[in-house]
């Protein structure tokens, strides 16, 4: 049993995280065909309560139905039904047993929504992506009024989230999405107060965490999903986050996740090497993708820091927690597996997620694990002889068929 995991942490709103591990947000996929949540996700999420992390991050969950992340995800964007309040209920009562913490991700995905879902997607200006046109349409400019629109978004679904069950938020401000392309000047190319400097890129973000501030009241955890850096020349660089943080601190965060990357660069899976991997001497160096940029931002907050992204092995988790640069351990992957992750490290395993290595070819990855996640949804175990390949090809027939059954869009 280690201590060091095992001890609570006390937010800034006062907020109490039994132990040191948070369940990073991991998207579902298993809303029905008018994007609500579902029996599926009180199962899965019932079983993350159950392993043990304090802090249960969701999925991210959509703010505007128009532009989802994929076909089966969430949506709060407006008054909800009383089958849609009644399933969200049951999956925060579920996430919520043994004392968790279960914090709704709340997200708009910009230019980041599949061509399947939306063939007519917004940014801040009207950059592409650079990935093939027939995954993600070319995106046009968003109107001043859509930004503030955006703000409103953010805070009704924050709200609904409160009002349901769930013990807080986290805006995701990180992986390409919305909030991050206002923050890159690669794709923010705006000459309004939303665009321009780093304080104006910014504005959309921090009005986001402020508005939600005011409307849930200064008790409810509101977390920030931010990157170290996009790993992009000319993107939102590692300097750029250090003043980013330092606003979010000013504005009233309880809590910040660090990643990196977006879809053109998804450094957030591990497939570009940050620096941390040329110091040979610290197991935690080499195993966690963000640690160095995070030993920069510790330098210039005392917000909680939680770092998502490689940890995999027990020792790793607790030089980490002792160096006094983090204070949660991110948990992605290996919670789409096990579930109860947590609680085996908590008793002593030396480390996780070593099934990982069976999934081949590991590009293929993603798709196998989101069918993992499928799978605990319906109360089976996750196919572990399953190939990444194999896992593919069933994954996008999975996206397929469920886009072809939304209904009202
Ligand atoms: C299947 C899957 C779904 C994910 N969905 C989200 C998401 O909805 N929001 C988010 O911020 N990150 C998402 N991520 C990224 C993870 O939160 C995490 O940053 C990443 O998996 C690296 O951590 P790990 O090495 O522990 O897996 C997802 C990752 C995977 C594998």
């Amino acid at each position: 049993m280690s201590d060091s995991l095992a001890s609570p942490l006390v937010l800034p709103c006062g907020a109490i995280i039994k132990n040191r591990f948070g369940k990073a947000p991991l998207t579902e996929g298993l809303a029905d065909e008018l994007n609500r949540a579902t029996a599926r996700h009180a199962e899965l999420y019932g079983r993350w309560a159950d392993g043990g992390s304090g802090v249960v991050v969701t999925g991210n969950v959509q703010v505007d139905r128009r532009y989802l992340e994929r076909p089966g995800n969430v949506v709060i964007d407006g008054p909800q039904d009383e089958a849609a309040l009644t399933a969200l209920r049951a999956y925060a009562a579920a996430g919520t047993a043994k004392r968790t913490h279960l914090w709704m991700q709340l997200n708009h995905p910009g230019r980041q929504t599949p061509r399947r879902v939306c063939d007519k997607p917004v940014a801040p200006s009207a950059v592409p992506l650079a990935l093939p046109e027939v995954a993600f349409a070319h995106p046009r400019a968003m109107t001043g009024d859509e930004v503030t629109d955006v703000i409103e978004r953010f805070t009704h679904a924050a709200l609904v989230a409160q009002q349901t069950g769930f013990t807080g938020v986290q805006v995701h401000a990180a992986h390409g999405y919305l909030l991050s392309q206002f923050l890159t000047p690669l794709v923010n190319k705006r000459d309004d107060e939303w665009g321009g400097s780093l304080e104006d890129r910014a504005r959309l973000l921090l009005s986001v965490v402020r508005s939600i501030r005011a409307a849930c009241g200064a008790e409810f955890p509101i977390s920030v999903k931010l990157n170290s850096s996009d790993f992009q020349n000319g993107g939102f660089s590692s300097q750029d986050c250090l003043t980013v943080v330092q606003w979010l601190e000013e504005a009233g965060i309880d809590h910040l996740e660090i990643s990196g990357g977006n879809y053109e660069e998804p450094s957030m899976m591990g497939s570009k090497n940050t620096e941390g991997d040329t110091v040979a001497d610290s197991t935690v160096r080499r195993e966690a993708y963000f640690l160095t940029y995070a030993e920069e931002i510790r330098k210039v907050t005392s917000l909680p820091l939680m770092v998502t992204g490689g940890f995999r092995t027990r020792a790793g988790m607790e030089e980490a927690l002792a160096s006094g640069v983090l204070d949660m351990i991110g948990l992605g992957r290996p919670m789409c597996v096990e579930t109860d992750t947590p609680n085996k490290l908590l008793g002593g395993a030396d480390a996780c997620g070593a099934w990982e290595k069976q999934i081949r070819p590991a590009k293929a990855g993603l798709g196998w694990f989101c069918l993992a996640l499928i799978n605990h949804g319906e109360g089976k175990d996750p196919d572990t002889a399953m190939t990444g390949e194999d896992a593919m090809k069933r994954f996008m027939a999975n996206e397929e068929a469920t886009a072809a059954a939304l209904v009202g869009r």
